[in-house]
């Protein structure tokens, strides 16, 4: 009789992935990424064979219920690096670097990076930006710390953007956005998440980079996709945005769990006489015994 988990037996089935596997597979497979910030999530993700677990900073506003994802700071992001680390087997598992802790200087980069890796188990980290990050990438795989790049929408450009807007719609942004693809792979990324532009621009930089783009919101012909786990479940409370296909219900699947759980409470059929412990025989009938003799004496 075997004692393995079906977690084990996969593990053994599958081999781990690693950034050569993913970048190996550019034009032969697509690439399969979701994020993850805890134990339970992260190990539902990476038994479901997914390629790449990413921590990321949308653990601000769809885990600790911020508005955006500039207030997470580098403690919080490693904490749940930690959490999903410790479920995964076979995925790569990519941290978030949030903002600020690459911002301000390079020493202050690296060595947040470095904790990232040292202290939380990431095998890369994602930073976004595109041109203006070329001396930090070269800088952070001078350090052994590969890099996952982020373009287009960056939500920590929120402020300056002026909102959550699709990027690459005129020609002087479209160049621009090319500009920023063919510069992360100079730097030495080894793969880049392209955010919220149209399908077509999308696939002309993942026609012209050799690294693997991993699209959210930038079409199909990206050599990957990611989602945010919260989104593509439905537990979320905000409006979804168009690119997000809902595959469950969980936010439905709670509320119903919720509902039936107080309704049992309060009309006592919860817990049941199977979801209780009981005596053994022997010291209820002394029990019942003890309780005679009381009964007889009181008489
Ligand atoms: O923080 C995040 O979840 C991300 C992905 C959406 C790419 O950066």
């Amino acid at each position: 009789m075997s004692f393995t988990s079906s977690h084990e037996q996969q593990e053994s089935s599958r081999p781990k992935i690693t950034l050569q596997s993913i970048q190996q597979k550019k034009g032969k497979q697509r690439i399969t990424c979701l994020t993850a910030y805890d134990y339970p999530t992260a190990r539902l993700v990476d038994e479901a064979g997914i390629d790449i677990v990413l921590v990321g900073d949308s653990l601000s506003m769809v885990v600790l219920g911020q508005e955006n994802t500039l207030a997470i700071t580098v403690d919080e992001m490693l904490h749940h690096t930690r959490a999903a680390r410790r479920a995964v087997r076979r995925a790569l598992v990519i941290a978030d670097m949030p903002y600020g802790s690459y911002h301000l200087s390079s020493e202050d980069a690296l060595r947040n990076a470095a904790r990232f890796i040292k202290e939380a188990g990431a095998e890369a980290v994602k930073v976004e930006g595109g041109e203006k990050r070329v001396g930090l990438i070269s800088r952070l795989r001078d350090a052994e710390i590969p890099v996952m790049g982020h373009i287009g929408l960056t939500p920590q450009s929120l402020l300056l953007m002026g909102g959550y807007k699709v990027q690459g719609r005129t020609l002087g942004d479209i160049e621009q956005l090319m500009r920023d693809a063919v510069a992360l792979e100079r730097a030495g990324v080894f793969c880049m998440v392209l955010e919220g532009m149209p399908r077509e621009v999308a696939a002309m930089i993942t026609a012209e980079v050799h690294v693997p783009t991993i699209g959210i919101g930038a079409g199909p012909e990206c050599d990957g996709q990611v989602l945010v786990l919260h989104d593509m479940l439905n537990l979320t409370f905000a409006p979804h945005a168009k690119f997000v296909r809902q595959y469950a219900d969980v936010a439905g699947n709670i509320r119903q769990a919720l509902e039936s759980y107080k309704a049992d409470v309060e009309a006592g059929t919860f817990p049941g006489d199977q979801e209780s412990y009981h005596l053994p025989a022997d010291t209820r009938s002394a029990l019942e015994h003890i309780s005679e003799r009381k009964r007889a004496l009181r008489k």
